[in-house]
């Protein structure tokens, strides 16, 4: 059954089957090409072979510890901005890190990031956070750097089927 659950972005749940894995994006999403980015990520995830996970996209303004909990394994998604993650992501950790730190240990994770020329700062500050958490880096992070490209939505459309497929898989 598949339920449409409003959320701040316009995102929506998408399968009420709890019985499944879920499979939370937590994705910043200021502009057209980074909102794009994240769909591919969603498209990805949502891909017609895999029949075993829930995906759930929220912004990093709407994640909370309570989602962290729920989740099987997290995509996280961030511009990057004057050389570190965005602000939404950090707070998005400031108010998750110590909730949710004992009880998600080894927490399967994946990572993309929008830079326009860089993005190392935004995945050392990144890699540095989810090192104290003790989260499993199960992807190569994804750094989509320069210009806008087409390329970029398949990146993340892979990333998303990569993480969907895993862990329906149950190998992370
Ligand atoms: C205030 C601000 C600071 C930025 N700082 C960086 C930066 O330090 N390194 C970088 O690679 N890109 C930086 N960018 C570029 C953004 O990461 C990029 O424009 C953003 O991800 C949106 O992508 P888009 O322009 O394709 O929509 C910055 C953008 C803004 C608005």
């Amino acid at each position: 059954m598949t339920v449409k659950l409003p959320t701040l972005d316009g995102i929506e749940e998408v399968s009420s089957d709890y019985s499944m894995k879920l499979l939370l994006i937590i994705s910043h999403v200021p502009s057209e090409n980074t909102r794009a980015l994240r769909d591919a990520v969603i498209r990805g995830a949502h891909h017609a072979d895999i029949s075993g996970v829930r995906v759930r996209a929220l912004t990093p303004f709407e994640a909370g510890p309570d989602d962290v909990r729920a989740a099987d394994a997290i995509i996280l998604g961030t511009t990057e901005n004057l050389g570190y993650m965005s602000g939404a992501l950090k707070d998005f950790f400031d108010r998750t890190y110590y909730p949710v730190q004992e009880e998600k240990q080894g927490l399967p994770y994946a990572l993309y990031i929008r830079a326009g020329h860089d993005g190392t700062g935004t995945l050392r500050g990144v890699e540095t956070i989810v090192t104290g958490l003790r989260w499993k880096e199960v992807q190569p992070p994804l750094i989509c750097r320069g210009d806008y490209s087409a390329e970029f939505a398949t990146q993340c459309e892979e990333l998303g089927l990569a993480m969907a497929a895993g862990l329906e898989a149950g190998v992370f």
